[in-house]
């Protein structure tokens, strides 16, 4: 599909992905489950591009949950150091392509190398406005949930918020997301339909697009394609058709 198929002015402000199927890519051609990581890596790239030319203002990748570290540690090990290389490869791009590099999750459980690499793109890119690009890492939507309501209570139980100023706004404040808007499109990839404790806040109005393609094979057409099923798409709030 063609870009010149959308509607420019209906762009999603906020698109996060369930980059899956890594792992059954690289079965089925008979290669290691790494291999698959390693593809899917590469076609990050593309998204990210395209994302910016589109003129999406956020990109969020949900690139490692909090449950992933119950896989294996080869594999876990090898995801660790394709973050660290890629982070390396993609700097240049983020640089050329006015990007600036976040990242949300439970970080500190990182490999130091890993947080050390991702520290440095973050500070190298975090005067970039055309579009946040955020990977989650080590990133558990309970976990993030839980961190809040501690942060909450607490600053109740010091008296510096009264349990009635408890509102939305206030839970958007103290997520690891508080910089940016909520998801718009949420895109899962490899044919699951399902959200694996992925941003549970912050799609309570997201569009959701599921597709069969594996991650390692999601090219540019294929995220114009969800772009321009969003677009077709009416988000109506809660409200009816005709008061929009
Ligand atoms: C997604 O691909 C990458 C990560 C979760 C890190 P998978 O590794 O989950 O691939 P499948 O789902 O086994 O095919
Ligand atoms: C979700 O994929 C996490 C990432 C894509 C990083 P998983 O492959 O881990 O999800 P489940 O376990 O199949 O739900
Ligand atoms: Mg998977």
């Amino acid at each position: 599909m063609a870009k010149e198929l959308l509607d420019l002015k209906k762009i999603p402000k906020h698109v996060a992905i369930i980059m899956d199927g890594n792992g059954r890519w690289a079965k089925k051609q008979g290669f290691m489950r790494v291999r698959g990581h390693e593809k899917g890596a590469k076609a990050i790239r593309q998204t990210v591009e395209t994302c910016a030319e589109l003129g999406v203002e956020h990109l969020t990748l949900y690139a490692f949950s909090t449950e992933n570290w119950k896989r294996p540690k080869l594999e876990i090990d090898t995801l660790m150091k394709i973050l660290v290389s890629s982070l390396k490869n993609e700097l240049p791009t983020l640089r050329d392509n006015n990007i600036s590099l976040k990242a949300v999750g439970n970080l500190s459980l990182l490999p130091a190398k890993a947080q050390r690499e991702l520290n440095e793109v973050i500070h190298a890119t975090k005067d970039n406005s055309r579009m946040d690009l955020t990977l989650a890492l080590s990133y558990g939507s309970r976990e993030e949930l839980i961190t809040v309501i501690k942060n909450v209570a607490s600053q109740v139980k010091d008296g510096s918020l009264e349990l009635d100023q408890i509102d939305t706004g206030v839970i958007n404040k103290h997520l690891y997301t508080s910089y940016m808007p909520d998801v718009d499109l949420l895109i899962r990839t490899s044919g699951e339909q399902r959200i694996s404790n992925f941003l549970l806040w912050q799609i309570a109005y997201a569009e959701l697009y599921f597709t069969e393609v594996l991650w390692p094979d999601f090219r540019k057409e294929h995220l114009i394609e969800a772009i321009h099923n969003y677009q077709d798409r009416e988000r109506r709030f809660g409200k009816t058709s005709e008061q929009l």
